[in-house]
């Protein structure tokens, strides 16, 4: 992957974009869950970065979905379009059971998953597997009754727009391409990152009958009910900044009341804009710290080799010329990690792209992480999860308050290990520990094909994007022990086939 580039388009790709539906009078970061996205997406349009040889091999399908697969009420049976993509080039055939990978859709349209997520094409040749990337409900080209505006708005289509009903869509498109394909005996195993790590780990679980294990790569499933600390996720972050340097964390932690007094002077609001260079005049020092805060988080989370965000941002506080003042060190801070522009789109988070929007109503009605931070635990300024306050801003947005519970309920995570080791297997949760989802994350084994497979010093999802010659020893070691898990699961599920057609 060329990474040449990130450094300001990580800024395109802001975590607290439900902003837009979280605005004033409360405080950003009562709401702000950041986003849980496996790519840097804009990197991944970049031109450079496609692989046409992949894109020649790929075979774009849409499936006619059942629009809500737990009733039997007449509107139930209406049926929408789902695009699945599958790439065949590596496949064994079903004469020979060969697997299949099976990518599930994350938040997002599907289309920069297809070049964006390496793990499935770089090793299909090895298992002679058959690819399918399916993508999740209301995004992309999958969206039911037409436009996406259209069905996010219309509070009766909205209600079908939930994981349950996601991962029945992926059951039932991978049912029906094994009858299509005539094979029955090929082995599933489900992949994906983040939010869609979450899915694969939960259709394990679920659908053990069509997929035989799941790689879940950063997927915070313990992030819900509390079952995490709130601070774990900001924590994390801190963490990041003060292991790569002291300074740049305590320069950060003391800037957000130095930017607060500079705002309550009487022309404050023009000298915070000027200093930051920021395109529009700030009209509050709140726009300021929600950017500060997103890009600090973004860098954490997608702190990549070889370049580290985190470093760069560092890079920029503590180079700054001789005698700056700590919002000089900060602008520094800014300008290390997006480049030198003319000036910085502070506002840009209010862009409402699909991700956004969808992801907005999944937090407000099932996904609930409920990501705080307390007193003086981290070094962000002091903002606990108020479920109160969240629940009535979700109501005010779409009528129906969210269900915080609903997730463990479903799908369990209360003692997980007492209750997954003696029931469930074949599921590889992978994290990078400098990730601040990882907080959430299964990092222990919970049985012996219950596997946490994680990297010190690795960040969101970087197991399953492509592989880079660049690339530490660390995370090539973490890619071949997961790919001989799987080599493990198959292997068994092969004999277990033959021993029983005897
Ligand atoms: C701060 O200003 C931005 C941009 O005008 C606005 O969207 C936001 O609601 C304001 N926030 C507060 C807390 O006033
Ligand atoms: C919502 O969608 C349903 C199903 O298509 C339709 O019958 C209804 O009129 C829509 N409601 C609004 C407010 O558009
Ligand atoms: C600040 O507020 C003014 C007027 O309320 C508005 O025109 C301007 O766009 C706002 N600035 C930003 C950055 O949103
Ligand atoms: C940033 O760009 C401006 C104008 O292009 C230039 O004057 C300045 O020296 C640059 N700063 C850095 C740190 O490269
Ligand atoms: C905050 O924590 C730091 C280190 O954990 C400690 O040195 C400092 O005294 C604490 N500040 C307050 C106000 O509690
Ligand atoms: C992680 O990174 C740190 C600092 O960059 C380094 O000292 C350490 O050896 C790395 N750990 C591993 C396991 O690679």
């Amino acid at each position: 992957m060329h990474t040449h580039t990130l450094s300001h388009q990580y800024s395109l790709l802001l975590l607290p974009l439900l902003l837009i539906f979280f605005s004033a009078p409360y405080s950003k970061a009562a709401y702000n869950i950041p986003k849980l996205s496996p790519l840097f997406r804009t990197v991944l349009q970049d031109p450079n970065t496609l692989s046409t040889s992949i894109s020649e091999d790929l075979e774009t399908f849409f499936y006619s979905q059942t629009l809500d697969h737990f009733n039997y009420r007449p509107e139930s049976y209406t049926t929408f379009k789902q695009r699945y993509v599958i790439n065949s080039k590596y496949w064994g055939g079903a004469n020979e059971n060969a697997p299949i990978f099976a990518y599930l859709g994350a938040e997002a349209p599907l289309d920069d998953d297809l070049t964006g997520i390496g793990f499935l094409n770089e090793n299909a040749p090895r298992f002679k597997a058959l690819q399918v990337y399916i993508e999740h409900r209301f995004y992309g080209k999958s969206v039911p009754f037409g436009s996406f505006e259209e069905a996010i708005k219309n509070h009766s289509i909205r209600g079908y727009f939930n994981s349950a009903q996601a991962i029945a869509d992926y059951a039932k498109v991978l049912m029906y391409l094994k009858k299509k394909l005539s094979a029955q005996n090929s082995p599933i195993i489900v992949i994906g990152g983040s939010y869609g790590g979450m899915l694969a780990s939960w259709f394990r679980l679920k659908y053990p009958h069509i997929a035989l294990g799941a790689l879940a790569s950063s997927a915070p499933i313990l992030y819900f009910d509390d079952l995490t600390p709130q601070n774990g996720y900001y924590s994390l972050v801190t963490k990041d900044f003060k292991e790569v340097s002291e300074n740049c964390y305590k320069t950060i932690k003391e800037s957000w009341s130095e930017i607060d007094k500079v705002a309550s002077m009487s022309n404050g609001l023009s000298v915070l804009s000027k200093r930051f260079k920021t395109c529009k005049h700030l009209n509050n020092s709140s726009e300021l710290k929600d950017y500060l805060d997103s890009m600090y988080a973004t860098a954490a989370q997608y702190n990549q080799p070889p370049e580290y965000p985190v470093t760069k941002v560092c890079g920029g506080i503590d180079g700054a010329s001789e005698g700056s003042d700590i919002l000089g060190r900060i602008f520094a801070g800014v300008v290390g990690y997006k480049g030198n522009w003319s000036c910085y789109d502070t506002g840009q988070y209010i862009y409402p792209d699909e991700t956004n929007v969808g992801w907005g109503w999944q937090t407000c009605s099932e996904m609930v992480i409920p990501i705080g931070r307390g007193r003086n635990d981290t070094m962000f300024p002091p903002s606990p999860f108020d479920f109160k306050q969240y629940s009535d801003h979700c109501k005010s947005l779409y009528d129906v308050p969210p269900r915080p519970h609903w997730v463990t309920t479903y799908y369990g995570g209360q003692s997980i290990k007492l209750v997954l080791h003696r029931f469930a297997s074949n599921i590889i949760f992978s994290n990078g520990l400098r990730d601040p989802y990882s907080s959430g994350g299964v990092l222990e084994d919970l049985s012996d094909s219950l596997l946490a497979i994680y990297t010190v010093n690795g960040s969101h999802c970087l197991d399953i994007l492509p592989a880079d010659v660049s690339d530490p020893q660390w995370l090539i070691k973490q890619r071949k022990i997961e790919v001989e898990i799987m080599e493990g699961w198959i292997k068994k599920y092969y004999a277990d086939l033959l021993a029983l057609k005897k």
